[in-house]
């Protein structure tokens, strides 16, 4: 079968004819229809720091996709031939303290699909049955491709209630635009969203904020709060992983409230933690997708209306692969969605 491989430990990924996946007893074979490109298969295409100290190639990428089921494993029971799925990416060992108290978002034993075991940049991809999401048909097969970062916006967006709440959300990239529309869905009272890049902005305002500060053109934070007659957010979602985003976060909190943090900051990321102790500030990490509370969540929002086109830019071919990451890494894009099943 075709996939791209990320076979180099250099800039690049790269398609090669690669033997059918492996299926155990427990696993459910799925031919890949669309798969979508992540911000990490980016840091893996460019090979940056995080790349080269947590991966080991070669290895297949991908972990946002929607398949039909072709094969099934003897130990399966309730994924049938010809079903149309998707999968959370984070295989969990079902086993240590944090799994067998419901956390296995937190499990000690994760392997992630397209980054430490073979992903979905394939014709086919084997996923353990217990990872397996279905979804309701009124879901569109685009949807159902970018579940997992869905998630992660969705944990993030719902940390903390978002009822009549002012919120914040710094970075409007490929998972900030998808929680801006959750927060308005949500009931949430002004979003702002910030960002130094004009299009992503562009689609947050789709997505329902109510306003955008474009930091490249000296718009602030402090002026869209002026307008909107706010003296400080009630829930801020960091999603830029940029420090002078984070801290602009902090220092326009309303004194008492809370911070969930997706970004990935650089360790040396440095704060004036005055702001965070005096102010009376939660600051809540997340990582990955609730198992599985925040997949019901996700479902129950689509079929509620939520929509999450806008954030969706570019579909490519399969083979056209290269043009999909080109536009990833010039980020003048949205989600970027690979045809793979022709
Ligand atoms: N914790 C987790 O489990 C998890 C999972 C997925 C992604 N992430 C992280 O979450 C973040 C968002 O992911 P993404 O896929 O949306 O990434 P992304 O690159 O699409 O979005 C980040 C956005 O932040 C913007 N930005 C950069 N500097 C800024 C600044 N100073 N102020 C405001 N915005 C700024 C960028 O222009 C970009 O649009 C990244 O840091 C990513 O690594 C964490
Ligand atoms: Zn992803
Ligand atoms: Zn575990």
């Amino acid at each position: 079968m075709k996939a791209l491989v990320k076979r180099h430990r250099e800039r690049g990924i790269w398609m090669e004819e690669v033997p059918m996946p492996e299926m155990g007893l427990n696993d459910v074979l799925i031919k890949v229809k669309k798969a979508a490109i992540c911000g990490t298969d980016l840091h893996m295409y460019r090979w940056d720091d995080w790349s080269q100290t947590h991966t080991n190639p070669p290895f297949i990428q991908g972990h946002e996709f929607v398949g039909t089921v072709v094969d099934t494993g003897a130990g399966v029971r309730n994924v049938h031939v010809g079903d149309r799925v998707t999968a959370e990416g984070h295989i969990v060992c079902g086993h240590c303290r944090n799994c067998r108290r419901g956390m296995g978002h937190v499990c000690e034993n994760t392997l992630s699909v397209g980054i430490t075991r073979d992903g979905a940049f394939a014709e086919y991809v084997s996923i353990p049955e217990s990872n397996i999401v279905r979804l309701k048909d009124s879901i569109s097969d685009d949807f159902a491709a970018i579940m997992d970062p869905f998630g992660n916006a969705t944990h993030t967006a719902l940390a903390f209630p978002l009822l009549g709440e002012d919120v914040l959300i710094t970075g409007a990239g490929l998972i900030g635009t998808m929680a801006t529309g959750i927060c308005r869905f949500a009931g949430a009272k002004n979003i702002v969203v910030t960002d130094i890049n004009p299009i992503r902005l562009e689609i947050a305002k789709k997505m329902g904020a109510t306003l955008t500060v474009d930091g490249s053109k000296g718009e602030t934070v402090a002026d869209a709060m002026f307008q909107l007659g706010i003296r400080g957010f009630d829930v801020g979602l960091e999603m830029s992983g940029a420090p002078a985003a984070f801290n602009d976060m902090v220092q326009h909190m309303y004194r008492g409230s809370n911070i969930a943090q997706l970004g990935i900051l650089p360790s040396d990321t440095k704060v004036n933690w005055s702001d965070v102790i005096f102010n009376a500030l939660t600051i809540k990490g997340i990582t990955g997708r609730r198992m599985w509370e925040t997949w019901y969540q996700m479902e129950q929002m689509l079929l509620g209306g939520l929509d999450l086109s806008p954030v969706i830019t570019h579909h490519f071919k399969f083979d056209d692969f290269q043009k999909g990451f080109d536009i990833m890494d010039s980020g003048q894009c949205g989600k970027v969605i690979l045809e793979i099943e022709k």
